[in-house]
């Protein structure tokens, strides 16, 4: 149904791989049409608890935005190139209601780091690259690089990453916090499910607060604490809080239901 994604429905986890390796993943306007299509089944599809997005081929996660779909844009082209991405994808990741993991198989440059930044947490494999190039190009990120690469990693190494261009390493990152494991290329997808399927444990509506309240964090939104007061006292009144609490008390494993 996707041209330019492989798509996997297996155990409630949805895998989404994009799959231009000849292009290193890059993304052009299908395949940020076709994630906007592929996000959208992780919000819709009862069966989808969880999704993991992945490159194709052994060297890239995504190396940016396709910069050949560049030479025809103007301001008003660049602007609404930007603010398409955000709206359909980067933005959608970020704020799912159910988590969406990177698996970050190689470069992961520009438009990838970006992709991998919007998701709710990151692992790599040991030969991944991470960057933001666009001032190479004469540009700055535009899909949400700018904010959330400060977010991740503070204000003085944004500041450097993205004023040199320069990449860093599966290390670096796990040093950085830009990624939370790293492993062999061939250990990557299973290690990336096993914390999935973890989570996919839990119960649904505590996993979508943490996704609002976390966002609402690293945003800096002064009305945080408030949300989470809100979100505590919400959930009290959820069969899966009064599910957890009976199974804990009675010795036994919780079977939530999301409701
Ligand atoms: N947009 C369009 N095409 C891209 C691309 C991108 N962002 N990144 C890679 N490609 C294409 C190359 O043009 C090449 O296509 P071709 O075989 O038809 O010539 C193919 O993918 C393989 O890339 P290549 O550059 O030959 O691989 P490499 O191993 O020598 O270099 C990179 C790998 C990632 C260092 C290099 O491809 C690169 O710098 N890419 C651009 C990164 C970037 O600036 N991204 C931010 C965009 S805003």
């Amino acid at each position: 149904m996707y041209t330019t994604l492989l798509t996997e429905l297996s155990d409630h986890i949805f895998t989404i791989t994009i799959n231009r390796p000849d292009k290193l993943n890059a993304l052009n306007k299908t395949v940020i049409e076709e994630l906007g299509g592929a996000i959208e089944e992780v919000y819709t599809n009862p069966a989808i608890k969880s999704a993991i997005i992945t490159g194709s081929g052994p060297k890239a996660f995504v190396a940016g935005a396709d910069i050949s779909e560049f030479t025809a844009l103007g301001a008003n082209g660049g602007k609404a190139l930007a603010q398409k991405g955000q709206g359909l994808v980067f933005n959608k990741i970020e704020n799912s209601p159910k988590p969406i993991i990177a698996a970050v198989n190689g470069f992961a440059l520009g438009g990838g780091c970006e992709l991998a930044m919007a998701c709710h947490f990151r692992l790599c494999s040991d030969n991944a690259r991470f960057g933001q190039p666009e001032v190479n190009l004469g540009l700055v990120p535009g899909y949400g690089g700018t904010q959330r690469l400060t977010q991740l990693v503070g204000k003085g190494k944004a500041m450097e990453l993205m004023m040199t261009g320069n990449m860093v390493d599966a290390k670096e990152a796990l040093q950085l916090g830009l990624v939370n494991y790293v492993t062999t290329a061939g250990d990557l997808l299973a290690k990336t499910k096993e914390i999935v399927q973890l989570i996919n444990t839990k119960a649904p509506l505590a996993i979508r607060h943490i996704i609002a309240l976390t966002n609402i964090a690293a945003r800096g939104d002064e009305n945080g604490l408030q949300q989470e007061i809100h979100a505590f006292g919400e959930l009290f009144d959820t069969a899966d809080a009064k599910e957890g609490a009976a199974a804990f008390l009675e010795k036994r494993k919780a079977g939530f239901t999301g409701k």
